[in-house]
């Protein structure tokens, strides 16, 4: 059983360790600029229960120049294939869907993350160096 929540200071060690599993050095930030990333953006985590509640999961996301990105996502590999990146997306489309039309994400060109970002509505919308970037319609439509 997982549950979505909101960041909590308690978890910085965890989402440090997940960030670390989830992300080679050189592709991940380092431990004083994920501690001010967490700080300063809107975070969700996934945690495991019903009994311990512990971190496996994180989203990252920030408006930028008015538009909603999702800058980092990460499940511990013990946990992943069971939606939990799904809900955390979903999580952040809801929250921002209420002001904003669009949301956006970046993902390298190998990683195979991007066929799920495709199956939740994710197109491209433009490449540079290697680098994805995807979009969904947040706007709302008749029948939606
Ligand atoms: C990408 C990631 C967050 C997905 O988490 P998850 O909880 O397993 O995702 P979901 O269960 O909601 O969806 C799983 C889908 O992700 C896609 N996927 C992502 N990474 C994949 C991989 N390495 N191999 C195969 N499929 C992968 C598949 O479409 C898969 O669908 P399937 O289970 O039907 O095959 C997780 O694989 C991860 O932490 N990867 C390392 C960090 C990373 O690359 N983050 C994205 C940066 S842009």
């Amino acid at each position: 059983m997982y549950i979505l929540d909101g960041y909590r200071p308690d978890d910085v060690t965890e989402l440090w360790a997940i960030e670390q599993e989830c992300f080679p050095r050189g592709l991940r930030w380092n431990a004083k600029q994920f501690k001010g990333v967490l700080k300063s953006s809107l975070v969700w985590v996934a945690y495991e229960g019903p009994f311990n509640y512990y971190p496996v999961g994180f989203l990252v996301s920030w408006v930028d120049r008015g538009t909603p990105h999702i800058a980092s996502i990460g499940v511990r590999k013990a946990h992943r294939g069971q939606g939990i990146a799904t809900r955390l997306i979903q999580k952040a489309e809801e929250f921002y869907g209420r002001e904003h039309d669009a949301i956006n994400l970046n993902v390298r060109a190998e990683n195979p993350a991007q066929q799920l970002y495709f199956r939740l509505g994710y197109r491209p919308c433009g490449f540079r160096k290697g680098i994805l970037k995807m979009q969904k319609d947040l706007s709302p439509r008749e029948g939606r």
